[in-house]
């Protein structure tokens, strides 16, 4: 069992959604986060010469956790929705998960997913 972490453009959270629900995949968790990447954020000129930057940009941060052989389909899925080609797509990051129990039954393991 893993967790994807997936960071993607705020823009593109309810085209990814809709992709993994048409995957089959609906239990998940959404945060909106600030964060930056490599370029450390953005750099801009105002309209009157002025300089910007803002190093920490708003992103959403979606976690769901799958079976193992779920995984790559899952990782898939969000970089065909998320991607747009240019700096700032996200990252996705994949961390196992020990156990996952449903409150409700006491199920645990794959079926409580
Ligand atoms: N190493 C990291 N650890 C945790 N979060 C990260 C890391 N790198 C990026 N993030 C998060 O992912 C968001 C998007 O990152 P971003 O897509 O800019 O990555 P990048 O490595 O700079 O790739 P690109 O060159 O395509 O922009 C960041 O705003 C931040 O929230
Ligand atoms: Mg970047």
């Amino acid at each position: 069992m893993n967790k994807v972490e997936a960071i993607i453009r705020p823009e593109r959270l309810s085209i990814v959604v809709s992709a993994l629900a048409e995957e089959g995949f609906h239990g998940l968790n959404v945060s909106h986060v600030t964060g930056r990447g490599e370029q450390r954020g953005i750099a801009y000129v105002g309209r009157a010469g002025q300089s910007y930057v803002v190093d920490m940009l708003p992103k959403v941060k979606l976690e769901i956790v799958v079976r193992d052989h779920d995984t790559q389909r899952v990782i898939d899925t969000i970089i065909t929705a998320a991607r747009t080609g240019e700096v700032g797509d996200g990252k996705i990051f994949v961390i196992p998960v020990a156990n996952a129990i449903r409150v409700r039954t006491g199920e645990n393991g794959d079926v409580a997913l």
